[in-house]
This record gives structure tokens, sequence and C-alpha cells, in this order.
């Protein structure tokens, strides 16, 4: 079934957060889920070594371009999504995790820096579309941005990717605590529904479904995918 990898060069632009943040919300909605972690430092499979991790999520590591092939299409014969968790750099395997993949997502924070590398992930995708002859459908995700206000900047970033016809999703997910916290510690955001020291968990779980139904509609477009989620 489809595959979603996480692309950007830039460390620290939201990759795995957004990541694992995907495949909870789409395993808490019913659909068998495959997280391949394909970054040598393996946050995903730290992630999923503690508890709390969705049973219908299956977190699988691997290393280069060849595990990352044979992962790809294991996943996709066994389970409705597979989300592909990719380094910060241009190596191979990130070519060949694109060439797979039914919808790149590239996410972004809001400064000119972070969009320059957006760019720069952008450009390789389209590389890999001329070796592999085939279009590859893709968005930018800002991410870590400010809920209540869109600073100058990150508008003008807005306007000059529209401007290129950049496709970019129309839900941000935001600077949030939760986020963080299941991140580094594990577990769901749901999990932390209890937990009174943490606020915002509410408002944390309809921005990723937000993020999460536009990504089934995108796909759906594709194959139909739908009925994997309630
Ligand atoms: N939406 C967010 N809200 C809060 N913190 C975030 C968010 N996205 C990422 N982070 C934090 O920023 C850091 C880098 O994120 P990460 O997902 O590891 O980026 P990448 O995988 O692109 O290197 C991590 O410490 C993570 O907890
Ligand atoms: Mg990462």
């Amino acid at each position: 079934m489809p595959t979603i990898a996480f692309a950007s060069p830039k460390g620290g632009s939201g990759k795995s957060t957004s990541a694992v943040l995907l495949g909870i919300d789409l395993a808490e909605r019913g659909a068998t889920v495959t997280l391949i972690d394909a970054d040598p430092n393996h946050p995903l499979l730290r992630w999923s070594r503690r508890p709390g991790v969705p049973a219908t999520l299956t977190v699988v590591a691997c290393h280069g371009e060849e595990q990352l092939v044979d992962a790809i299409e294991l996943a996709a014969r066994q389970t409705a999504f597979v989300i592909v968790d990719l380094e910060g750099t241009a190596t191979s395997a990130v070519g060949v995790a694109m060439s797979r993949a039914d919808l790149v997502i590239i996410p972004t924070k809001g400064s000119d820096l972070d969009a320059a590398e957006a760019v720069k992930a952008i450009k390789f995708l389209r590389f890999q579309e001329k070796a592999y002859r085939r279009s590859i459908p893709f968005a930018v995700l800002f991410t870590q941005t400010r809920p209540a206000i869109r600073p100058k900047t990150q508008i003008n970033i807005e306007q000059q990717l529209a401007e290129q016809a950049i496709p970019m999703f129309a839900t941000q997910l935001h600077e949030r605590d939760p986020y963080r916290a299941v991140f580094s510690f594990g577990g769901t955001l749901r999990d932390l529904l209890d937990n009174k020291a943490m606020r915002g968990v509410d408002t944390a779980i309809s921005n990723v479904r937000l993020f999460s139904n536009e990504v089934v509609a995108q796909l759906d477009r594709i194959t139909a995918v739908a009925e994997a989620v309630r």
C-alpha cells in the first residue's frame, strides 16, 4: 500500500517527529502502519523501544539503499501505510525512497535558511524524477511554526513557494510541547491526556489529525486508501 517518505537535507526540520505523529494517528484510526527508520541514528527505533506503541504500528530499521528497497516492498505488501523517515543528507537511500514514494513530504521551519534547504530537497526530487522517469508527488509541510502568529518571513516564503507552484500542506504542525514529549519519551499523544503538567494535548491531537486527513486525501487521488482509516 502507499509509501510516504519524509525528506529534507536539513537536520531538525521535523522529519522524524512528523513521521511518528502521522504514523500514530493513522494507526489509532485502525490502519496498519509500518514506520521504516532509514536514518543511521535510528530515532524512530529508539521511540519504539519505549512503551505505548499502538498495536497496529510496526517500526522497522534498515541500513543502506538495498535494505531500504526490500523493507519498502515488504511493508507495502503487509500494511495499509508505509512511512519512511530519512536521514538529513542527500544519500542514494533518499533517492531510492523518493523513487518508491507515492508522496514525499518535505518538512521545513518557517525561516529563509530552512526554506532554502527545502528547495534543495525539491531539486533533489526533480533529479530523481528524471533518473527514474516518473513524476513523484510531493508537498512541503511547515513545522514548528507558531500557532497564533504567522511571522512576515514565513508569509514571504509561503508566497514564494506558491509562485513557483510548489505544493504545500494547508495544515502546519505547530511548535507544541506534546509533540516534543512523544518523540523524546515514547508513547502517543493520547497517553499525555492524563498528564496534568502537559497543556494543549487535545489541540495537538487535532492538529495532527488535520495533517493526516490531508495526507489521506492526497494519497486517495492516487490509490484508494480512505477505507483503511476511520
Ligand atoms: N512540531 C514540533 N513541535 C515541537 N518540537 C518539535 C516539532 N517538530 C520537531 N520538534 C523538535 O525539534 C527537534 C528536531 O526534530 P526532528 O523531528 O528530529 O527533525 P529531523 O528528523 O528533521 O532531524 C526535536 O528535538 C523535536 O522534538
Ligand atoms: Mg530525523
